[in-house]
């Protein structure tokens, strides 16, 4: 049986290390797990400027000094190239997509995706990716990804050698048709959106640490990104959506959407690309393919890690980490 793995330092492409007094420990125990990360913009105030972007490279670096950042700004207007080259120049790799109010602090995000459609023929001018949070508003909470494929249709037409991400992908269709677009569109593939159902959210109980956006779907939709995920298919790469909030933001009315997952993000992928057999895909799906995406070298460093079990705590850094309380079979 195996009883020890190594594999290339994780890449974690799209996380949320929030700001303030929270950034250090986030940042610090990202850096445990990963070699470097892709950091989403969605603070408050937004990173949106070459300013706020250097500052907020500069606040990750203080609390995790090893770690490789590279970062997005938000979509919240249009930029003119000048903005957008300034803010390339401080290790912006992305632009994060936010759809007003589908999700954590986006009251600023975009009401009609056409209105910025002068900033996204830039990106594609300067090669930078466009990162989309894939949700529609307006339609049923369970079919807010489905509903979305249109607009990204209309983009992959409108732009054609634009680099797009749809991240945290999540339904059957949102898969088939990131299958079938061209080799510039890809997705990312969270830990959590491998394991959970809806009914982990609130079949058998209400289970707030669970709730994130896009919502775990149904079996089959979580299957279905299982198959992406275990496909070797370039397209498809890991980024955790790691989106901590404090216990008591998440355990009250009207309860924050997201999943605190690094801590136990890269244990839960060995386990379940393990129980597929599917290790030999691994090494890929978190530091390969993403990197080759992104057009950054890949990893070469490895980490160890040993086949012992250990319990979640059941806070971690003040929040309820993803499978708190639980036995996860696989450790550094
Ligand atoms: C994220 C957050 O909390 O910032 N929440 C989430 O449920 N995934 C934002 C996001 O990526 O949607
Ligand atoms: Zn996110």
């Amino acid at each position: 049986m195996l009883k020890q793995l190594t594999l290339p330092l994780p890449d974690d492409f799209h996380i949320h290390l929030r700001q303030g007094s929270d950034l250090a420990n986030y940042a610090k125990r990202a850096a445990e797990q990963f070699g470097r990360v892709l950091a989403m913009p969605n603070t408050e105030p937004p990173i949106n400027s070459a300013e706020t972007v250097k500052k907020y490279k500069e606040e990750i670096l203080a609390a995790a000094p090893n770690l490789d950042v590279l970062l997005t700004f938000k979509l919240n207007k249009n930029y003119t190239e000048q903005e957008l080259l300034a803010m390339q120049k401080n290790g912006v790799a992305a632009a994060k997509y936010y759809p007003f109010g589908v999700t954590t602090n986006s009251q600023d995000g975009v009401s009609k995706i056409e209105d910025i459609y002068p900033t996204i023929s830039l990106l594609e001018k300067l090669d930078l990716v466009l990162s989309l949070h894939g949700e529609e508003l307006d339609a049923y909470c369970l079919d807010r990804e489905r509903e979305f494929l249109k607009h990204l249709e209309k983009l992959c037409r409108e732009f054609p050698k634009l680099r797009i991400v749809l991240e945290h992908v999540s339904t059957l269709e949102a898969v088939e048709r990131i299958f079938d677009l061209p080799q510039n569109i890809v997705a990312t593939i969270t830990a959590h959106h491998l394991i959970l159902t809806i009914d982990d959210v609130i079949g058998a109980s209400l289970k707030p640490q669970n709730f994130c956006k896009p919502l775990p779907n149904s079996p089959q939709d979580r299957d279905a990104v299982r198959r992406a995920a275990f496909s070797g298919n370039r397209k498809f790469f890991f980024g955790t959506d790691s989106a901590p909030h404090p216990l008591e933001k998440k355990e009250c009315l009207g309860g924050a959407a997201g999943i605190y997952s690094a801590p136990v993000a890269i244990p839960i992928l060995i386990e379940e690309f393990e129980k597929e057999n599917k290790l030999d895909l691994l090494p890929n799906f978190i530091a390969g393919f993403g990197a080759d995406f992104y057009k950054v070298p890949r990893q070469t460093k490895t980490v160890a890690y040993i086949k012992e079990e250990w319990q979640v705590p059941k806070t971690i850094d003040g929040a309820v980490p993803l499978r708190a309380g639980e036995i996860l079979k696989w450790q550094k």
